[in-house]
């Protein structure tokens, strides 16, 4: 398959214009096209139509249990995918969308088709906020379901290169918006029934303190990463080990949760500099991904591939890049990455999250 390029990044606005009419028309037709949000790339089908969307996983090799989220560009379009929209829910759309929150909600019989759902009785929905996305929305007409544009289990697309790289000859198109701002998937959230907790299935760009300072009556309880429970709904994708460089990727934190920052980082720093030299030893080809932003992390680390996404406490920076980063360690060839772990406040916790995935829990304590 010919996959179309669209560059709306830069050029003159007719240029826009006519990407956004030609990804639209294509989308109609029951094609496949990628889309920059504010997230990541997303890989949008037509979300009311079974086949288009049934495309999106042969394009990825998305296992089918693996419901898409749908994305819209008006209220309007909620009211007619979900049963019944609480007030919760509707605060929490108030008040975060357009933008990096997707609500589970109880999706109306026949609104979508089983392949966006896998089969729930819930629909996941999100406002984007990236104007393409929005304009894109608007011109095909319909909602569209996107998973993140990446091939499974591989980290997620922030730029349109990323997107050619793994679904290249597999997709419609792309439309190229230049790179995603904050670099990390929505936080999926479902307000359970008696209205009193909201579950976060998986964080992402917004954080538990916003939803908290949303919503100051209700719980808030982060079930993304705690073993199954009865009555506690997942994400179905969470389950899967993904955003997994090709290098085997391992966390070192600190022990100690009393530690001080600085002391904390330097057993960790001490931890990776002495497994790096065994393996190193060993011939193997390594890597670090480091939080440190400051002593050079690159002469700190006797490492092949060292990259700082920047300092621990402005984890929107570490959030932006770390995906990109991950790709980088596959395109030089890491056989071992050390990840240093970040203090999981704000959206260092979607970090780190998205940090244990790709590690499939390996960690060592420093
Ligand atoms: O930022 C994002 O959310 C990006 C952009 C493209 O919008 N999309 C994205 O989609 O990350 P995807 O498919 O990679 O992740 C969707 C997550 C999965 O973990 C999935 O299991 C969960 O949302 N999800 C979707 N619908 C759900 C539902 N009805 N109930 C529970 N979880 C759901
Ligand atoms: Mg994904």
């Amino acid at each position: 398959m010919d996959t179309k390029y669209w560059n709306a990044a830069e050029g003159a606005p007719e240029q826009t214009d006519r990407a956004v009419a030609e990804a639209a028309a294509l989308l109609r037709e029951g094609g496949i096209v990628a889309f920059p949000t504010e997230t990541v790339y997303g890989l949008g089908a037509d979300a009311t139509d079974g086949r288009a969307v049934a495309g999106i996983f042969a394009a990825k090799g998305r296992p089918q249990d693996n419901p898409l989220i749908v994305h819209i560009a008006d209220r309007e379009q909620a009211d007619a995918l979900a049963a019944g929209i609480g007030p919760v829910e509707r605060a929490l759309m108030e008040r975060f969308w357009p933008g990096p929150l997707t609500l589970v909600l109880p999706a109306r019989p026949g609104a979508v088709p089983k392949e966006v759902t896998a089969g729930l009785d819930t629909v996941g929905v999100r406002m984007p906020a990236h104007p393409l996305a929005l304009r894109l929305i608007r011109a095909a007409g319909r909602p569209l379901a996107a998973p993140s544009a990446n091939r499974s289990g591989r980290p997620s697309p922030t730029t349109a290169a990323h997107v050619l790289a793994d679904l290249g000859g597999r997709i419609g198109g792309v439309l190229d918006g230049g790179p995603a701002g904050i670099g990390v998937e929505s936080t999926v959230v479902r307000v359970d029934e008696a209205g009193r907790r909201i579950h976060v299935l998986r964080p992402g760009g917004v954080t538990a303190d916003q939803l908290r300072e949303a919503a100051p009556h209700m719980d808030i309880a982060d079930v993304s990463e705690s073993a199954k429970e009865a009555g506690v709904p997942r994400a179905p994708g969470m389950k899967y080990t993904h955003y997994a460089p090709q290098g085997e990727l391992v966390i070192v934190r600190c022990a100690d949760p009393g530690a001080d920052p600085a002391e904390a980082r330097e057993r960790i720093a001490r931890r990776i500099r002495r497994e790096l030299e065994a393996l190193r030893a060993q011939g193997v080809k390594t890597g670090v991904l480091a939080f440190q932003g400051e002593g050079r992390p690159e002469e700190a680390y006797p490492a092949d591939l060292v990259l700082d996404l920047g300092p621990a406490d402005r984890p929107e920076a570490a959030a932006r890049e770390l995906y990109a980063a991950l790709r980088r360690f596959d395109e030089f060839g890491s056989e071992a990455i050390f990840a240093e772990a970040l203090p999981e406040s704000g959206i260092g916790r979607a970090v780190m999250n998205r940090l244990r995935k790709a590690s499939g829990g390996r960690i060592l304590d420093a």
